[in-house]
């Protein structure tokens, strides 16, 4: 199926975060779209050998795997010198989409051994706050970066950037991987109006709530969609060039309303719902 009247068709693509979840079903989506050559980057070398051997067998000539961890740039930077030259200069497309989920505590409260027994978390040290920010803010800093540098002088290019919608829904336990969000959200829609005239395209997106491999033993709340899902709906937003493109209904109905303040009784009541129930044990969005 595609509703996104031929976009894709020839468009040589980066992703990254793609042997797995969202990054993975992105890849797929463009290859069944016609996308011309599609780079898979990922850290975890083994599941990217696994799908890129699956994925030639289909798509013979189009797919690379290149191993990549975003936190260091000389190795985002090697990446994607390594995809320009797979692609015969051509660079159309960039998807900063590794990154990692993050919930933990904040400082240790009365709320820690319930949250650690049923919830698996813990409280963040500095450390934890600097890797996060490497891996879901500097990761796809650098790639935007790099393609930047490729994409002026070829005139032009498309770079898409994962969030989440936690990026503007404060829900408890996930301060850090808000944090994070809210920071790549900023710096996307801010380089969308630094490069509108040089040519390139940026777009924050996110994925809904997906079934993947994010949600570690715990599992995904009620009503994930699947990462195909996802992955559609992140595509359709991106051939329509959406400042904001938003993966599923609750991201949908969150966004417009998220900095109301005509409506901040119901934001309160919502949000510590969620707080008294994670505490509680229960994993809700
Ligand atoms: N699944 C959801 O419900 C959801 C919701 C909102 C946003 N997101 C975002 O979608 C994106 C994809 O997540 P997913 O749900 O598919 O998770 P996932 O765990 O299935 O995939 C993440 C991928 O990123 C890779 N990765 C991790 N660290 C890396 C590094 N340093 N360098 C390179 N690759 C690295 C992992 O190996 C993995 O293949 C993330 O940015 C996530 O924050 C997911």
């Amino acid at each position: 199926m595609d509703n996104n009247k031929g976009y894709f068709l020839g468009k040589n693509a980066v992703v990254t975060g793609a042997a797995s979840g969202v990054g993975l079903a992105l890849c797929e989506e463009l290859l069944s779209q016609g996308a011309g050559k599609v780079v898979l980057a990922d850290i975890n070398e083994e599941n990217l050998h696994t799908h890129e051997k699956r994925l030639q067998l289909q798509y013979l000539g189009r797919i690379k795997g290149v191993r990549c961890d975003v936190t260091k740039e000389n190795e985002v930077q090697q990446m994607i010198d390594e995809a320009v030259e797979f692609m015969d200069g051509r660079f159309d497309l960039l998807i900063n989409n590794a990154g990692l989920g993050l919930s933990g505590l904040f400082t240790p409260t009365q709320a820690g051994e319930v949250l650690k027994e049923k919830l698996h978390m813990r409280v963040q040290t500095n450390e934890d706050w600097e890797r996060a920010f490497k891996i879901n803010f500097y990761g796809a800093l650098y790639g935007c970066r790099a393609a930047i540098n490729v994409m002026i002088p070829q005139g032009g290019g498309q770079v898409v950037n994962i969030i989440s919608g936690i990026a503007w829904s404060p829900m408890a336990y996930q301060s850090m991987y808000a944090a994070t969000k809210a920071a790549l959200n900023m710096l996307t829609l801010t380089l969308r109006y630094e490069y509108w005239d040089e040519g390139i395209k940026f777009n924050s997106a996110t994925p809904g709530t997906t079934l993947t491999a994010i949600w570690g033993e715990i599992g995904p709340p009620e009503g994930a969609q699947t990462a195909q899902e996802s992955a559609r709906k992140v595509l359709k937003g991106v051939a329509e060039n959406q400042r904001l493109i938003l993966g599923d209904k609750g991201d949908e109905e969150g966004a417009p309303h998220c900095f109301d303040p005509s409506i901040q009784d119901g934001l309160d009541s919502y949000f510590l719902n969620v707080a008294r129930v994670r505490r509680g044990g229960k994993l809700i969005v």
